[in-house]
């Protein structure tokens, strides 16, 4: 079948990695794409949220299947509006539409349907500028660190987590006022939740699901966690605490309320759910939901799945997933960002990246990367994802660490550490 995968950074790399990999693929495309994916499929200048360029596209190279990598175009409709027009009901969509990518594109939502599935999560507050000083109230009857997100997408940038009361309550006013744009014209408080994070991953058909590997990804610039948030420095798969214990209170407290919910709902839900999780003395409670993979997760989850994806996707897609499974790669991955000097505040463009073909024990996604003069250089602030197999993560690490040695261009930063806090 022809497959249009859309998006440009690391996830879609792996993503289209794997799908390049499944004898039912004839030609697979990406949209944008990057300077790596056009290696292993053909690039097609067209960006993700640009919908009727997107259906254009889908006609002439008679798509058979859109995987959609990236929240945006999710969050703004792309799946209702190609279920809207009668020429596409044979093509499938991964992806779920614009009601229930409502989980990740409001917080309030997702926070109502986990009260309403009796799923666990922190205890919250919807603030609006109505009710300001019940939101005032609700900051001073919590304990710090005071936890503060705007309600809509802000790009990865609406979380303040803050030490002092006052403070947290001017930044209440400041979020209201448009600090992140109307993102923010509602907050969600929330009761601090300490613990240690991971990442769990379904695919989902609406009614069904089958469980990923888990993944622990690694969020701030700094070593030792810390310094400002990112899109992510690295990842690992599989997570040491996610035994089968925990794994097991996974799946009943959260997985399956949550698959429940949706099909209670009546959700138009086919595509991939990320849980963000805390656990809090191996309890998991739910961070956050995404209706996307994550971003570098799915670098280290793909070299991790034995099945042939095309299947699975083919399965949700057409809400046939019951029954299925997938077997995981029994090896560990871990996956290493090289990032722009700078990033994740203001950092250079166009660095020539060398070495990428010396590099014989990794795979190399591209995160932020563009081809010009015939060379490829950076184009983001996440650039490289040198991902690696081995026996334990710890060996992943080392292997990828070893494969950045190879790599350069100016300015280029990574983290050391990654998995410090698993040993
Ligand atoms: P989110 O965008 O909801 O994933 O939040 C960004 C980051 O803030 C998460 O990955 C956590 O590290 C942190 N965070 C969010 N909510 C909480 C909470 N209730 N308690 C502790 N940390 C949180
Ligand atoms: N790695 C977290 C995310 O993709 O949002």
């Amino acid at each position: 079948m022809n497959i249009l995968v859309l998006g440009s950074g690391g996830r879609e790399h792996a993503i289209t990695w794997k799908i390049a990999s499944s004898p039912r693929v004839e030609k697979l495309y990406v949209a944008p794409g990057n300077a790596g994916t056009r290696d292993i499929a053909e690039n097609v200048a067209i960006k993700a949220d640009d919908f009727d360029a997107v259906a254009d596209f889908v006609r002439k190279a008679k798509i058979d299947m859109l995987v959609v990598g990236p929240e945006d175009p999710l969050v703004k409709g792309i799946v209702d509006y190609f279920e809207a027009k009668p020429e596409f009901a044979n093509l499938m969509l991964v992806g779920p539409d614009k009601l229930s990518a409502q989980l990740e594109g409001s917080k309030e939502f997702a926070k109502m349907f986990m009260q309403k599935y009796g799923i666990p999560t922190a205890k919250y507050l919807s603030v609006t500028a109505e009710n300001l000083s019940e939101g005032e109230k609700f900051l001073e009857s919590v304990n710090p660190p005071y936890v503060l997100k705007a309600d809509g997408l802000a790009a990865g940038k609406g979380v303040l987590i803050l030490d002092n009361l006052d403070e947290a309550k001017c930044e209440l006013k400041n979020m209201l006022g448009g600090k992140f744009g109307s993102a923010g014209n509602k907050v969600v408080l929330e009761q601090y939740l300490d613990g240690i994070e991971c990442s769990v991953f379904a695919l989902t058909d609406g009614k069904s699901y089958v469980l990923l590997p888990e993944a622990k990804d690694y969020k701030r610039i700094g070593e030792g966690n810390t310094g400002l948030n990112t899109g992510g420095m690295g990842s690992v798969s599989p997570v040491p605490f996610y035994d089968k214990d925990f794994a097991k209170k996974v799946e009943e407290r959260i997985v399956k309320p949550t698959i429940d919910g949706i099909r209670s709902e009546g959700m138009n839900y086919r595509g991939f759910v990320f849980f963000g999780l805390m656990n809090v003395k191996g309890d998991p409670y739910v961070i956050e939901y995404n209706v996307r993979m994550g971003d570098p997760e799915t670098e280290s989850v793909m070299l991790r799945i034995k099945a042939d994806l095309v299947e699975l996707l083919e399965a949700a897609a057409r809400r046939e997933l019951a029954g299925k499974s997938i077997e995981f790669d029994q090896r560990a991955a871990a996956t290493v960002m090289m990032v722009s000097g700078g990033y994740p505040e203001a950092y250079e463009k166009g660095k020539t990246i060398c070495g990428l073909e010396k590099v014989r024990d990794s795979i190399c996604f591209h995160a932020g990367t563009a081809v010009a003069d015939g060379n490829v250089v950076t184009s983001g602030g996440r650039v490289i994802a040198v991902s690696s197999y081995g026996n334990t993560i710890f060996d992943a690490l080392n292997v990828s660490y070893s494969s950045i040695k190879n790599i350069s261009f100016d300015k280029c930063y990574y983290r050391t550490d990654l998995g410090f806090d698993l040993k």
